[in-house]
Order: structure tokens, then sequence, then C-alpha cells
């Protein structure tokens, strides 16, 4: 039986007990990383929101909880339904961790390649999987998810983070105003990378309107046979109904090669493996924050890197600290 009343809080407060997981979603911390920029101007200085410490360790959680939360609130989720979405992984753990502390049943459609850790996390917290192509990537999980409910459709509850207002308005609330209050509404520029875009749109929404000066931008692909999990290449994908390029101020294209070589930096001189997005984002901010004379860049790391241990991504870390051995 679904428990009531779990879904209620939004974020906590910074060390308050919590009765449910749900509760710890949210309030991550900013880490300094500038000194893996080198070269920056002394006033410049890049900050890594760290959303792996969300409790379903990504920032994925902020979506799936507020999209949970509205179908709740509106009914179209009750007792008896079930939780279903096409996921790359991270939104079908927050949806799967959220489930199960509710009760509400998850079933979840993705690529059968997503990485075997992430598979094995969602079967953890009692999801279902359903696998689509790997050759056909996120777009494939999209179609087959929606043929699924085309058969019983009384029987779900589709949160669709790619067209779900909730997905970028969880941002809006929680994690454009835990950047601004982090920095002291210091912050001149905003990047993160996409996938569905609701951290993007959402963060860069509000902080937009605390301060139209800052800047919004996106780390993207940069090509549309990328080894960056979770990540759309724009130009080539369906494009999410919540993404509206045109409230970005910049895009920076991302090669995947210098998106790993960042995370195995990361991991040896800052201290925390992270997952390749985070590495494709901090390209991004290194290419904005290297032109800047002062500014305080805000970069999120949307996970850590423990679910990704299997994948290609540490095929070629072997070589680059040989590489780095000898240099
Ligand atoms: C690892 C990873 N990084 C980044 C993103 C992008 O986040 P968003 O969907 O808010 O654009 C996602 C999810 O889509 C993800 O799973």
């Amino acid at each position: 039986m679904p428990r009531a009343g779990g879904a209620a809080a939004a974020t906590r407060a910074p060390h308050q007990r919590a009765a449910s997981v749900v509760e710890l979603i949210g309030h991550t911390p900013l880490l300094d990383v500038s000194r893996l920029a080198p070269g920056l101007a002394p006033h410049v200085r890049i900050y890594a929101k760290l959303e792996g410490f969300n409790p379903g360790g990504s920032v994925k959680d902020r979506a799936a909880l507020w999209m949970v939360r509205h179908g709740l609130e509106t009914g179209a989720l009750q007792p008896g339904k079930t939780i279903i979405d096409s996921t790359s992984g991270n939104t079908g753990i927050a949806l799967a961790m959220i489930g199960a502390a509710l009760g509400y049943p998850v079933t979840l459609v993705m690529p059968e390649n997503v990485s075997r850790e992430r598979k094995v996390t969602v079967h953890a917290f009692g999801a279902q999987t359903v696998y689509s192509s790997g050759l056909e990537g996120s777009d494939g999980a999209i179609i087959l998810c929606r043929k699924l409910i085309g058969e019983t459709p009384q029987r779900y509850f589709k949160p669709d983070q790619y067209n779900n207002a909730l997905n970028p308005q969880a941002h809006y609330e929680s994690t454009g105003p835990e950047i601004w209050e982090a920095t002291q509404g210091r912050v001149t520029h905003f990047v993160a990378s996409i996938g569905t875009g609701g951290t993007i749109m959402g963060t860069g929404r509000y902080l937009k309107e605390r301060n139209p000066a800052i800047q919004v931008i996106a780390a993207e692909p940069d090509d549309a046979l990328h080894g960056l999990e979770g990540l759309k290449h724009m130009a080539s994908s369906i494009v999410p109904g919540i993404y509206h390029e045109d409230e970005l101020d910049r895009k920076v294209p991302v090669p995947t090669d210098a998106a790993y070589e960042l995370v195995y930096q990361i991991g040896a001189t800052a201290g925390m493996v992270v997952g390749q997005s985070s590495g494709a984002a901090l390209h991004a901010a290194r290419v904005v924050a290297r032109d800047l004379k002062e500014g305080v860049v805000v970069v999120v790391f949307p996970d850590f890197g423990d679910r990704y241990l299997s994948t290609n991504l540490w095929i070629g870390w072997g070589e680059w600290l040989e590489q780095r051995r000898r240099t």
C-alpha cells in the first residue's frame, strides 16, 4: 500500500532529521574547483554543485520528486497505479527510490546498454525494467514507453520528464535558490550539461529573474555519436518539450574525449570520482571562465562516478594515468 504523506516535504533544511528519504533531496554543497582550470584570472572562481549528494545519487532526484508530488496532488497518481517512464538511468533511479519510499510500484523503460550498476540499483529499489534497443539510445526508450502506455493507459502514471513543466520547476524552486544563497548573489555564470534540459531551464530562469545579467550556458555533446551518458545532442535528437534554446546565452560543444579526461583529472586532483556529464560541464565551464576578468561560475556536477565504473569511461583511464606519470 502507498504510504501517505511522505512526499509532502520538498527539501529539508540542512542537518534536519528526516522522516522519509524524499526529505533528503536537495541542499547539495558547492565545491571550489577553480584549480581544475589553470590560467584563470585571480578574481575568477568556479564552483561545482555536487548533485551526487542527493539520496538517489543524482540531480534527477529533484525533478522526480516534483513530478511525483504533483501527480499525487492532482490525483493523476493514486493507489493502484504504476509509475512508468523512459529514462537513461538517473531519473529511473530517482523514481525507483521515491516509489519505494512512498509505496508505489515503478516500471522503467531504458536502453539495454545502460550501465550494469544502474540496472542493479533500480532493481534493488524494487523497480521493474523493460529494455529498448541500445542502438536507438534514449529516443528508442521514449518510443517503447509510449507503446506500453498505449496498451493499458489507465494502469500508469507517466511523469514524462521530457515534457513535464514540473521538471524545470524543481530546479526553479530548489537548485536556483540554493545557488543564489550559497554564492550570496555573486554568481555571474551558470553552466549545466543538457539531457532533458530541466536543470538548465529551471535554474537559469530563476537566476535570471534574480539578476538578468547572469549568463546561462549549456554543455552539449559535440556530435550525435557521443559517449556522454544522460546527455543529448539536440540537433540529432527528439527535442524535449521543456527545452527552449532561446533562453540560453550560449552552448559549448564538448568532445567526449575532453569530458572523459576531465573526469580523470577531477578524480586524481580533487578527490572526487564523478560521471561523464560532470566532465562535460567542467569542460564548458573552463571555456567560459578563461575569457573572464572576474566572475563566479557555478557548474552542475550531476552525479558521482561509481555508477559508471563498468562503462567505456574507464577504458582509457590507464593510458591517461601512464601519460600523466611520464610528464
Ligand atoms: C548523468 C546526467 N547528467 C546530466 C543530465 C541532464 O540533466 P537534465 O535532464 O536536467 O538536463 C542527466 C539527465 O538527464 C544525467 O543523467
